[in-house]
């Protein structure tokens, strides 16, 4: 039997395209998108009848699970939801082996489709165990956190942690779509919106003067609080935020989808804040949170090495303040840091790769920053 696929009524989406040479695909971004999942997938070239596997956690399944599982019904696809534990500790090749079961018992065919619902951990493994079941099905990205909105679920990475570090098992696997309804954050922790809120900045100071206005505009009316939840920043600049962070890593990720150069921008704040992560112990910052100490030391080391203005370093940590982020180097020996930095996936022959501001909406990727400006770098923010 075949389907004629009826035309997506994209109520209020807006739509991004990541440009990839092959298999380009849309980011569909509005309130409401989650009840249109269905029938986005017709649009998309699904046929009703195609089996679908909703991958999810408890908590979202408890809030969204019926929403999809109902449109992805109503609009004629095979659907069935497998729920996995959620957290960071749970994103191993045991959960991704769960999922395969589950793959294996729903008879999923290359046809087939994956639809991750959820944040990064539940887009990261679903993306993987797609990338790998029968050597690669589609998979869907339904991300509900803002950290995978604007970033997670973008671009491709997949994979689980191994016991010597994060996402060293995984797969490039571009999504076909990915589906974000921001009205899926009302019920995100206000610390997990913030996280999130890290990785906007981000696109702010690496590329995006624009979109750093309009986070300065929401700072310079509350310096405390203008970007530290959904209420404060409200839906219209909500809407805004998550298009330009969408937009501008699709840029990205277009120019560079295998991360030969450009992509690595995408790690500002990164280096110095893996390492945070790791001396202080996975858990006691969120990725988001290490995320904004790592921006503003880099901004230091940026300084210390005359590469930016004392200026723009001050924009950055406003807005960062009041998106109620953490700016402080912790108190850690420099011996260890300077070690954990030379274990850094980013180090080539020795060399720490830092990608360093040097104006807003503009940055490097520089590996001739020395010991005594690290140390100097963080202890300028200590
Ligand atoms: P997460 O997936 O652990 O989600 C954070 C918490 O929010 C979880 O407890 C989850 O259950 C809960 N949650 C999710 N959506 C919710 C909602 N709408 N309402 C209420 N609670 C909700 O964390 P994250 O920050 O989304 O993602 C972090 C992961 O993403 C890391 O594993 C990281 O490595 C990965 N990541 C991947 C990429 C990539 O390019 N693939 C980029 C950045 C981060
Ligand atoms: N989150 C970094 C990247 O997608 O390349």
């Amino acid at each position: 039997m075949t389907t004629t696929p009826s035309p997506p009524r994209e109520i209020g989406l807006r739509s991004i395209r990541v440009e990839l040479s092959t298999n380009p695909y849309p980011i569909l971004i509005g309130d409401g998108g989650l009840s249109q999942l269905g029938e986005q997938l017709l649009a998309q070239g699904f046929r009703a009848g195609t089996k679908v596997l909703v991958v999810t956690n408890p908590v979202v399944q408890e809030h969204y699970g019926a929403q999809a599982l109902g449109s992805l019904q109503d609009a004629g696809f095979d659907a069935g939801t497998l729920v996995i534990e959620a957290g960071e500790d749970q994103k191993t090749p045991a959960t991704v082996a769960l999922i395969h079961d589950a793959c294996f018992a729903r008879k999923l065919e290359r046809g087939s489709l994956i639809v991750a619902l959820g944040g990064g951990v539940v887009g990261d493994m679903a993306g993987f165990a797609a990338a790998t079941w029968l050597r690669g099905i589609a998979v869907v990205q339904v991300p509900t956190t803002l950290l995978a909105m604007v970033d997670a679920a973008i671009g491709g990475k997949t994979g689980v942690n191994h016991p010597g570090g994060k996402n060293l098992i995984g797969a490039f696997h571009q999504p076909r779509l990915v589906l974000i309804d921001p009205a899926t954050l009302a019920t995100l922790p206000e610390r997990e919106f913030r996280a999130g809120m890290a990785e906007v900045i981000k696109y702010g100071v690496i590329g995006d003067a624009q979109l750093f206005g309009e986070l300065k505009a929401a700072a310079t009316r509350d310096p405390s609080a203008g970007l530290a939840s959904q209420d404060a920043v409200g839906a219209g600049l909500l809407q805004s935020l998550l298009e330009r962070s969408a937009a501008a890593k699709a840029r990205v990720v277009a120019a560079d989808e295998r991360e030969g150069g450009l992509r690595a921008i995408l790690n500002y704040g990164h280096t110095l804040g893996h390492v945070v992560e790791t001396l202080c112990g996975y858990g006691t910052w969120l990725h988001g949170e290490a995320v904004a100490i790592g921006m503003v030391a880099a901004g230091e080391l940026s300084l210390v090495r005359g590469l930016w203005s004392a200026e723009d370093q001050r924009r950055q940590r406003e807005v960062i303040a009041a998106a109620g982020l953490p700016q402080r180097w912790p108190d850690l020996d420099p011996a260890a840091v300077l070690s954990c930095l030379q274990g850094d996936k980013k180090v080539r022959e020795g060399r720490v790769r830092f990608v360093l501001p040097t104006g807003i909406g503009t940055v490097e990727i520089r590996d001739d920053s020395d010991s005594a400006a690290i140390l100097a770098a963080l202890e300028r923010c200590s």
